[in-house]
């Protein structure tokens, strides 16, 4: 999976190019794509809709935001995959999309308790969908009112949760203390600098790996939405906007065919960002589940969520790095190599790993709307 910043040094190459009504153009911004951000105002009445407006804004592998939801009676719903919204490159089996309903389910259950419901799930109700997810039940929900609920703490953070793909400050150590705290529900941390320099070398070879990799490749530039007009078209997937973006679109330097392109500058220029990026790792944390079924996978979407909002609750910024945990041939080596580093034996599995640190502040990744979910 390729950030968004990706692109952004292929524009910079472009700014002088642009001509005066190009500068015009570059002021321009994705208009519609981060409404869903905006929880302002009288919440929905029905509970569902309420907790679901919150499970959307959940992280979700390449922003794919795969969730298919059926309102049933007055408080229950059924949560399944949108099949063409899996990754089948970067991963066959769907473990991370299944990440990305563990994560969703927490965030709704997150959002109900603050309203006061409890939200019970029962998951893969018709059976856990075997080697990949198809158009079932992924789970049911219910929604029960509880008299003296407590909000579960992590509420606040949910519209201010980013997924922080810059660079971290080099300066700035983060404390053993904070990501303890970090991994409170579920997951282990190391700030380590020897530890964290061989798990970066893999995680460095990885990502290398994945962006000159044909197919790998060519899944992340066919989710690239590239511009303002693409990114609000189409708000999801891998957005590449911003005013470099913009100039460097009206210069001609940055379109899908140049991205594609591995002997193109835009890709040489995004490359060595994504070392730039991925090899900023002041200290990580890691998800490591019992086995690797459906419903380790979900469990480890709740614990990453709930790692996310924790560290943004503490000002830090996160980044997960899935390349060497992913199971396509090409990665196999560097898979074999953090999962070693990571003491996971056996059936074991390292579902997520992520840097910490101190980044600089962005603004949240775009959204289709809550309507556009519901079946
Ligand atoms: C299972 C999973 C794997 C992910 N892997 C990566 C990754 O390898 N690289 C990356 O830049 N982001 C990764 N992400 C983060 C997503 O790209 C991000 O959640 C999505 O673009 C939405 O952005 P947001 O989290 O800022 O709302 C991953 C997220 C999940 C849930």
């Amino acid at each position: 999976m390729v950030s968004r910043r990706m692109v952004l040094g292929a524009g910079l190459g472009g700014l002088a190019l642009v001509s005066a009504g190009g500068v015009w153009r570059v002021t321009r911004m994705p208009q519609t794509a981060y409404a869903p951000w905006s929880l302002d105002g009288q919440p929905p009445e029905d509970i569902r809709l309420d907790a679901f407006r919150h499970a959307i804004l959940a992280p979700n592998p390449h922003n794919r935001q795969p969730w298919v939801i059926r309102l049933i009676g007055e408080d229950e719903a059924e949560i399944s995959c949108d099949p063409a919204k899996r990754l089948p490159v970067t991963d066959p089996f769907d473990r991370q999309i299944t990440i990305g309903f563990g994560t969703f389910l927490e965030v709704a259950r997150i959002a109900a308790s603050e309203r006061g419901y409890v939200m019970e799930a029962e998951l893969f109700p018709g059976g856990a969908a075997q080697p990949r997810l198809d158009e079932a039940v992924v789970a049911r929900v219910k929604f029960a009112k509880v008299e003296g609920l407590e909000s579960d703490h992590l509420y606040s953070a949910i519209t201010q949760r980013r997924s922080n793909k810059e660079v971290y400050d080099p300066a700035k150590n983060v404390k053993d203390i904070q990501l303890e705290t970090i991994v409170l529900d579920g997951g282990a941390f190391s700030a380590d600098p020897e530890f964290v320099a061989q798990l970066r070398t893999q995680i460095l070879k990885a990502i290398e790996i994945e962006m000159t990799t044909p197919g790998p490749h060519r899944e992340s530039v066919d989710l690239m939405r590239i511009g303002y007009k693409q990114v609000d078209a189409n708000p999801d997937g891998i957005d590449i906007s911003g005013p470099m973006v913009e100039a460097g679109i009206v210069a001609g330097q940055i379109d899908r065919a140049q991205l594609a392109d591995m002997n193109s500058q835009a890709f040489a220029i995004g490359l060595e960002q994504m070392r730039e990026t991925y090899g900023s790792v002041p200290s990580l944390i890691w998800i490591t589940t019992p086995g690797n079924g459906r419903a380790d996978q979900i469990e480890a979407g709740r614990q990453y969520v709930r790692a996310n909002l924790q560290a943004t609750q503490l000002g830090l910024a996160m980044h997960p790095m899935s390349q060497s945990l992913q199971e396509y041939e090409e990665v196999s080596g560097a898979y074999r190599e953090v999962h070693k580093l990571l003491g996971a034996n056996g059936e074991e599995r390292v579902q997520m790993l992520a840097r910490v640190g101190y980044g600089p502040t962005i603004g949240p990744s775009p959204r289709w709307p809550l309507a556009t979910h519901i079946d």
